[in-house]
């Protein structure tokens, strides 16, 4: 997928966000799209030259882990400053353009991590929102204690001399303090005068742009050959599957494999709505018996995640070679079949991957690294969208909102969550179990607060008492966190009433289960799956 074309309006090329390092960068950048301009992130490592191609609308310096003091501290082409585009710079941002720029800035010993109040001591075009004082987040060791000539320090704060700094010729800002993060009060408005009175942005990334913009950029990259998407039931499949049809309608053909592992009304959901909903053509392939056939005696968890992964993989062939060889012709795209294929990257994949021209691919994006005979080109209609934009994206394009604001699932689906051998009667009492959690924290409102809930089936069975008899069962797990990218993660606190509900609803009706155990493991030194 292309980026949208920088038009003739310098002012409508993106705001770049250069990257020192740590996640910063990417929540600026979100913090801009959620202006409705587009943004994008850069490495600092990139030239003036590099910064200028993309004809930016604005420069913003991120923070980063480092210290302009340390040797060797990352830093950028000072050229940039001489593009005529407005710079922001945010903690270390203002800090290395301060000592870039001939200002000072100094190990005073005395740093400011958390709120802090803030003083304007100057007019700034930044702050014309603000009240005198708020207050601000910081997380800063070093101050800048002297301005670079041309420059006036606009705020302080009790130990940043100078908190916010301004070059009005140059149009180049400094803040020390993080405008990005909720903690700082104002600091959305800050945000907004940079892009909106400074830069010129006019605030035009929205999601009907969005699609349109992909709309018009998938039609030109396919023409009339056909479109292949493997659909899970997860959300960027999905999102991505419905920007393709909206472009391209029927050379689209989704492949929904059903392994037998999939959560309970999964398949019934991708149906209701590709089929039936979107009239999408649709390729159900039930393939539970081949799944559960390949599985059986199977209990070392990386050999089925690789059996299943192989299986699926074969399976998705055998569908891809006979649509491409019959549409590919039909579509007259020549002697060799040739078709494309829909992948959900996201653009924290791109920018994880070093470069955002780079092809690597996480491995679970890959479908499982399809043979290269097939002759795909890839199509990645989200490949420059955050997860919120996409979600966005899908409410927009009449996803239900089941399928949108569903949890993540890993692709070997319940097989990682069921410890031991993964048989069709196993499947079906922790798929019994998971419904209920999933239903009960629904009620419970706190769906989309979790990251996510679920249940787990250990290979044990306990002893037990139900009514006069003695019963010899399974106990069923939950496991619930929170966590902003599943890198870590910490083991919800439920309430207790919910555990309740959840403890007496999997006893009782779900049948081979007499023991409900919660998971209060945090990540590390757990993982968020048990396989
Ligand atoms: P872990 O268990 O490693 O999981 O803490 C981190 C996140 O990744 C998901 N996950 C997977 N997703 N294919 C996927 O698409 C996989 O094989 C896979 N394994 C784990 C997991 O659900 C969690 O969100």
């Amino acid at each position: 997928m292309n980026p949208p074309a920088p038009a003739d309006d310098p002012r409508e090329g993106p705001v770049l966000v250069v990257d020192f390092g740590a996640q910063y960068a990417q929540l600026i950048a979100r913090r801009v799209r959620e202006a409705h301009v587009y943004s994008e992130i850069v490495p600092h490592t990139a030239s003036a030259a590099d910064l200028a191609a993309h004809r930016p609308a604005g420069i913003i310096l991120s923070g980063g882990p480092k210290s302009v003091n340390e040797v060797p501290a990352p830093s950028m082409d000072p050229a940039v400053y001489d593009l005529g585009v407005p710079v922001l710079g945010i903690c270390y941002g203002a800090q290395l353009l301060t000592r870039q720029l001939g200002g000072v800035v100094d190990q005073t010993g005395r740093g400011e991590y958390g709120r802090t109040p803030l003083v304007q001591t100057a007019g700034s075009p930044l702050f014309v929102d603000w009240p005198d004082s708020a207050e601000v987040w910081m997380s800063h060791g070093d101050a800048i204690t002297e301005v670079p000539p041309g420059f006036v320090a606009t705020a302080s704060s009790p130990d940043a001399p100078v908190a916010a700094l301004h070059d009005p010729d140059r149009g180049i800002f400094g803040v020390q303090f993080h405008p990005e993060v909720a903690h700082t009060e104002h600091g959305r408005d800050l945000l907004e005068r940079f892009l909106y009175d400074v830069c010129r942005c006019p605030p035009s990334w929205t999601h009907t742009s969005i699609i349109e913009g992909q709309v018009a950029a998938v039609r030109s990259q396919v023409g009339s050959s056909p479109v292949l998407c493997a659909l899970s039931g997860g959300v960027d499949s999905a999102v991505a599957a419905a920007l393709v049809h909206k472009a391209v309608g029927d050379q689209l053909t989704c492949v929904y494999v059903d392994t037998g592992l999939m959560r309970a009304n999964e398949s019934e959901q991708v149906e209701e709505t590709f089929r039936r909903q979107f009239h999408v053509d649709l390729v159900h392939v039930k393939a539970a018996d081949r799944f559960f056939e390949a599985l059986s005696g199977v209990t070392d968890p990386e050999a089925k995640r690789k059996l299943i992964g192989e299986l699926f993989i074969r399976i998705f062939e055998e569908v891809a070679r006979d649509l491409v060889a019959e549409k590919g012709h039909a579509a007259g795209a020549g002697d060799a079949p040739t078709g494309y294929l829909v992948q959900g990257t996201l653009y924290p994949d791109v920018i994880e991957s070093g470069s955002d021209t780079a092809a690597t691919i996480k491995s679970h994006h890959n479908v499982g690294g399809l043979p290269d005979d097939l002759a795909f080109d890839l199509v990645e209609p989200l490949r420059l969208l955050f997860k919120d934009e996409v979600r966005a994206v899908g409410e927009e394009l009449g996803l239900p909102h089941e399928i949108v604001w569903r949890q993540p699932f890993p692709g070997p689906g319940l097989a990682v969550r069921i410890v031991g051998e993964v048989t069709p009667e196993r499947a079906g009492i922790l798929r019994a179990a998971d419904a209920i959690v999933v239903e009960e924290v629904r009620k419970a409102g706190l769906y989309r607060d979790l990251w996510q809930s679920f249940a787990v089936l250990p290979a044990v069975r306990t002893v037990g008492v139900m009514g006069d008899g003695r019963t010899y069962a399974y106990p069923v797990v939950i496991r619930a966190v929170t966590s902003d990218d599943a890198m870590t993660a910490d083991w919800a606190r439920l309430p207790y009433d919910l555990l309740e509900r959840l403890s007496s609803r999997i006893i009782n009706e779900v049948e081979g289960v007499n023991r409900v155990a919660l998971d209060i493991t945090s990540k590390p030194p757990g993982t968020i799956e048990w396989e």
